[in-house]
């Protein structure tokens, strides 16, 4: 896919202590992709996935967000950061705040907009998420899944150039998985970019320009998802897809 990059990781090595968690990670995230990374527990997956917003610090390299670098921290940093929406296992919802309000809080606060704006955006929001009723609700009164959308309504709320899902769908029971896999599809289809840690292999299949194979804090496979579930290169690959396949 030949498209200007948005997100791009330059030799980036990562250590915490002496565990050297990523070794010079290469990857560029075009305007409008959907990159999925899968491998083995411990292969670095989520360090990557925080290291691209600088919740992690790296000991080398370059991390750059539409063609500028990011900064090591203060407001520049906090700026380029809010460009970038993430979305974890556990939903990271405010347990006192409506659905409305944990979507608006961080709009008046980051954003500087107007109660009352952010309030219009929110429900446009939950809208887009099938969750227009629910919005006076706490998360508490919401499903998994539901509250999963919340977390998503929230992330775009920000208006992010680029969305990480750390493996979103993981604390959900099955029957609740596709409902977010479903917005997620949505949101790729829109065109929005987005990196995507997760073990569900039919979205990686359905939704993903490119899957990203990590083992070890490298990335040993960068390819279509085609390429990738047909024909793996790697021993480590062909290993791990016997394994998630199987179950
Ligand atoms: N805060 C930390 N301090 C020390 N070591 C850490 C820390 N976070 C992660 N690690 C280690 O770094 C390596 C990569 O962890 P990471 O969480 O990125 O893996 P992952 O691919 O996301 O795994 P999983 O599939 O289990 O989520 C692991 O060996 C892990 O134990
Ligand atoms: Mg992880």
């Amino acid at each position: 896919m030949a498209v200007d990059p948005l997100i791009e990781l330059r030799d980036v090595n990562k250590y915490y202590g002496d565990l050297h968690v990523l070794r010079d990670i290469d990857l560029t995230v075009g305007k409008g992709e959907v990159v999925v990374i899968v491998g083995p527990s411990g292969s670095g997956k989520s360090t990557l996935c925080r290291t691209i917003n600088r919740l992690e610090t790296v000991e080398s390299g370059t991390v750059a967000l539409d063609g500028r670098p990011l900064p090591e921290e203060g407001r520049a940093l906090a700026r380029l950061r809010a460009e970038v929406g993430m979305v974890f296992q556990s939903f990271n919802l405010f347990a006192h705040r409506t659905v409305l309000q944990n979507v608006s809080l961080a709009q008046v606060k980051v954003r500087g907009r107007k109660k009352g704006e952010a309030e219009r955006r929110s429900r446009e929001l939950l809208d887009r998420v099938g969750l227009a009723a629910h919005a006076d609700k706490y998360p508490a009164q919401l499903s998994g899944g539901q509250q999963q959308r919340v977390a998503i309504a929230r992330a775009l709320a920000m208006d992010p150039k680029a969305l990480l899902f750390d493996e979103p769908t993981s604390a959900l029971d099955p029957e609740m998985i596709n409902e977010v896999l479903e917005v997620m599809r949505q949101l790729a289809r829109e065109g929005m970019t987005m990196v995507v840690v997760t073990h569900e292999m039919g979205f990686a299949r359905s939704a993903a320009h490119r899957v990203v194979f990590m083992a070890d804090g490298r990335i040993v496979e960068d390819r279509t998802p085609e390429e990738f579930f047909t024909n793996p290169h790697s021993d480590r690959a062909k290993d791990f897809l016997s394994k998630i396949l199987k179950h």
